[in-house]
């Protein structure tokens, strides 16, 4: 297992970042990025991947790179798609090449958001938006390429690095006494650490057991499920736990159609995760876990 040499692409984003420290004890990770200089790693001119693929030879590609910028998306479909589609496509027909395993990471965007039931794997896609259809056309062609893959869909991804959700509520909770947040849509916020951590526990089961044929597609998200009027009151009550005042006095419910984006969003963003738990002996932690952990790093 010490011995294997992975490719990781995408490595300054929020999972790309996880991943450098989840992979480390595996192997050999080569971590790029869209303007890494000594090999080729910008998505905007896919075929050239395959050039880094050769040079670097490696036993397992991560794919961490994506167009997700889910209303820009919308006036600059071509862009996305070469990210989201096409640069995977090609990554997929490298692996299928050489025997390389592929990771790569998908949405719950790929499907309609229609019912309140969580979806598994084999529920029927509908995208609502060029990003969800671009992701979907990426997640086919991995399929389609007969290279050994998993495809971990997620949902409403934060870290403590960068800007989130989260802290975008508690800057607006200490600025104002009202807060209107969308109580509509459904789903669970998912750590990028805890994607981090599944994928290295699931790469180690399904390179150390070749025999079984864990290739596929797995939901993964956290635990639990919420809107975002549910995790924004969650961000609140636990910063004042924390001990940070804020002004705020009330967080006022609102449907989707209360803030028109360019982009439409799904409502039900459920992922019934019994696959991924059932496959690889893991257990997906509630989604307040991994949030009052990322609350605790921020404020503390
Ligand atoms: N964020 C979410 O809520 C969410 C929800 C569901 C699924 N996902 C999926 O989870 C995966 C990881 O998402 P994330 O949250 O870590 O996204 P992220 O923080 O936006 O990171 C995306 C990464 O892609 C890179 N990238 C963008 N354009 C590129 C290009 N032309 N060439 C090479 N790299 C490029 C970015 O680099 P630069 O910043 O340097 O451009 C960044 O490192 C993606 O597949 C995404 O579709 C995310």
């Amino acid at each position: 297992m010490s011995g294997l040499k992975i490719l990781l692409l995408g490595k300054g984003g929020q999972v790309g970042w996880e991943l450098q420290r989840a992979l480390a004890p595996l192997g050999d990770v080569v971590g790029l990025d869209h303007d890494s200089t000594e090999l080729h790693g910008d998505f905007s001119r896919p075929e050239r991947l395959s050039e880094t693929v050769a040079a670097v030879r490696p036993d397992i590609i991560v794919n961490a790179a994506a167009h997700t910028a889910v209303d820009k998306a919308e006036s600059e479909p071509d862009l996305a798609r070469a990210i989201n589609a096409t640069a995977p496509a090609v990554l997929a027909r490298c692996a299928a090449e050489t025997g390389a395993w592929l990771v790569h990471y998908s949405t719950d965007y790929v499907f309609d958001g229609s019912g309140d039931q969580p979806r598994s794997e084999d529920a029927p896609t509908g995208p609502l938006s060029v990003y969800g259809q671009t992701k979907l056309e990426g997640e086919d062609a991995i399929r389609a390429s007969g290279c050994r893959h998993l495809i971990l869909r997620t949902s409403w991804v934060y870290a403590a690095r960068g800007g989130n959700f989260a802290k975008t509520m508690l800057r607006l909770a200490a600025e104002r006494e009202r807060l209107t947040v969308i109580d509509d849509q459904i789903g669970a916020p998912t750590g990028a650490d805890l994607l981090a951590d599944l994928t290295a526990q699931m790469l180690r089961t399904a390179v150390a057991q070749p025999d079984l044929d864990l290739s596929g597609t797995y939901h993964a998200v956290a635990g639990g499920q919420t809107s975002w009027h549910g995790y924004a009151s969650f961000v609140v009550e636990q910063a004042r736990r924390l001990g940070r005042e804020l002004k705020v006095q009330a967080i006022d419910p609102v449907p989707t159609t209360a803030f028109p984006t360019p982009a439409k969003r799904p409502l039900n963003s459920r992922l019934a995760t019994t696959k991924l738990q059932a496959t690889f002996g893991l257990r997906l932690p509630p989604w307040q876990q991994g949030v009052e952990r990322m609350l605790t790093e921020i404020l503390g």
